[in-house]
């Protein structure tokens, strides 16, 4: 099969906002408990936190981190997570009935992410609380001192304030399983006195209010209206959440996932701009995609079936070759809308749903996912170009006709550029002739991918390495053109200096 590509300067999208990379800590299964947290654990440091997952979150770059939740958020007292451990309530979590022990709150979140280079973004329970505790905790984190809760965190060992800017209005409240679950106008209302309330204490920070768990919900579309409407002015960012996997043995269509994310995001675009000019707003909102990657939520029990225990081992899933390349499908199409999304978080980042996985008292490794979200993450990074792509297409039986080449062009700052390839033909390489005539000064480079002869090939704790990315050779531009060959379901990094 063949294809091309043209890579126009001209051709910008937009600058890329390096929050697109962030990832997202709930307080759930064993993503804090057992993840990045296990005092006794061989590597763990003076306060509890795993060395060696720490590591692996560095090489992940991750610019911000969403915690504590999830649907988790919606029951929780954060004043149960701050000041001396001994003194804190062990409480049962509604959302995935286990056992918070308290032992890791804000404060100590807080320090962790510092050590890992990355910001918080963090929630606040609109689900079972409201304005007073959402004011509450921007003082805790943003305000200097002078005030109950600024002095507060002043004794549990943080003199300065945080400066935590973005913030979560809530979390899915459009859901029926979420505790404290609203109808649209009851959350719009409380979304927008609650950011109110908070950007009172704070006028830095960014508001993000919670748009629909997916777009299957019955009120899609309709929740992001009324919601909007109600808190417009307040907030800064909208939220979205996709999970994808493969149903039976339809990889076609999973593998073309990323046409479903692209359609999401332009229907909340579409929707947030029909408010806007309804309501005759001068802003542009623009989106916080805070939870997606790739999920088997088909396996999971449900919440309601789950034994009540702490720190349960759930969501665990272990990812393929074929969901490393739908990840770095996803990546290209948040890229893609660099233009209108600002922040990203692939959800979680230890253990649940993650790139990352741990062994209590034993290893920690790297999920197949991992490596196109690294790659993306370090090397995505200036201004998005669309690619005029001309590409040979097939039929799905979710999606209809969908292009087996989907790509993406980053040029970077140092005038390097980037160029992000999935091949979805499950069967066939693809040549790819990329145009880079405008570019006359790029001529060499690499092409790495990830690709096998297994697809559905796997990293576990005995075989951590099994799948990583391969150099496939040198990129060697010749009079404005290069040539190169995307191997059978692959994600590939095109990398010209
Ligand atoms: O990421 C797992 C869960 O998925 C989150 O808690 C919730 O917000 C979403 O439904």
């Amino acid at each position: 099969r063949s294809a091309s590509l043209i890579v126009d300067p001209a051709f910008r999208i937009g600058a890329v906002d390096p929050r697109l990379y962030g990832s997202f800590v709930e307080h759930l299964g064993r993503c804090v408990y057992q993840g990045i947290f296990e005092p006794g654990h061989p590597s763990a440091d003076e306060n509890g936190f795993r060395r060696d997952v720490a590591e692996l979150v560095r090489g992940l770059d991750v610019p911000i981190i969403r915690y504590p939740g999830g649907n988790f958020v919606s029951a929780y007292n954060w004043e149960d997570g701050i000041g001396p451990v001994r003194d804190r309530p062990a409480r049962i979590d509604l959302a995935w009935r286990s056992i918070e022990t308290n032992h890791v709150g804000l404060d100590e979140f807080q320090r962790w992410a510092a050590a890992v280079n990355a910001e918080t973004m963090m929630a606040v329970n609109l689900g079972t609380r409201g304005i007073d505790e959402a004011r509450a905790i921007v003082e805790y984190c943003n305000h200097p001192s002078g005030t109950a809760w600024s002095d507060r965190r002043r004794a549990n060992g943080a003199a300065e304030p945080y400066g935590i800017k973005v913030w979560c209005l809530g979390n899915e409240m459009d859901g029926p399983w979420q505790i404290g679950h609203k109808t649209a106008g009851e959350y719009g209302r409380l979304a927008a006195e609650a950011g109110k309330a908070m950007r009172l204490v704070d006028p830095g920070v960014e508001l993000v209010v919670s748009g629909s768990s997916n777009s299957r919900m019955p009120t899609f579309g309709t929740w992001e209206r009324i919601a909007l409407t109600e808190a417009y002015d307040t907030v800064d960012h909208i939220s979205m959440h996709s999970y994808y996997q493969q149903h039976g043995d339809d990889r076609d269509s999973f593998l073309a996932a990323a046409v479903d994310m692209d359609q999401f995001i332009d229907a909340i675009v579409a929707t947030a701009d029909h408010v806007r000019a309804t309501g005759r707003h001068a802003k542009r909102l623009t989106i916080a995609f805070d939870e997606w990657n790739v999920w088997y939520q088909s396996r999971f029990p449900g919440e309601e079936n789950l034994p009540i225990a702490e720190a349960p081992p759930l969501l665990e899933d272990v990812y393929s070759v074929t969901d490393a390349v739908v990840v770095g499908n996803l990546l290209i199409s948040l890229l893609r809308h660099a233009d209108r999304v600002r922040i990203g978080c692939q959800a979680q980042l230890v253990n649940v749903i993650a790139p990352i996985m741990t062994v209590p008292g034993g290893p920690a490794w790297r999920q197949t996912i991992y490596h196109p979200y690294a790659l993306t993450s370090r090397y995505g990074r200036g201004t998005v170009l669309r690619v005029e792509a001309r590409s040979p297409a097939h039929d799905t039986s979710a999606h209809g006709e969908v292009a087996l080449l989907d790509a993406v062009a980053v040029l970077r700052d140092d005038g390097g550029l980037v160029v992000f390839a999935v091949n979805r033909d499950q069967h066939e390489e693809m040549a790819v002739d990329i145009d880079l005539r405008s570019l006359p000064r790029l001529v060499a480079g690499e092409h790495v991918a990830i690709a096998d002869a297994d697809p559905d090939a796997v990293n576990d704790q005995h075989n951590p390495e099994r799948v990583t990315p391969r150099r496939l050779g040198d990129a060697k531009a010749d009079g404005g053109r290069l040539t190169v060959v995307l191997p059978p379901l692959s994600w590939n990094m095109i990398r010209l200096t």
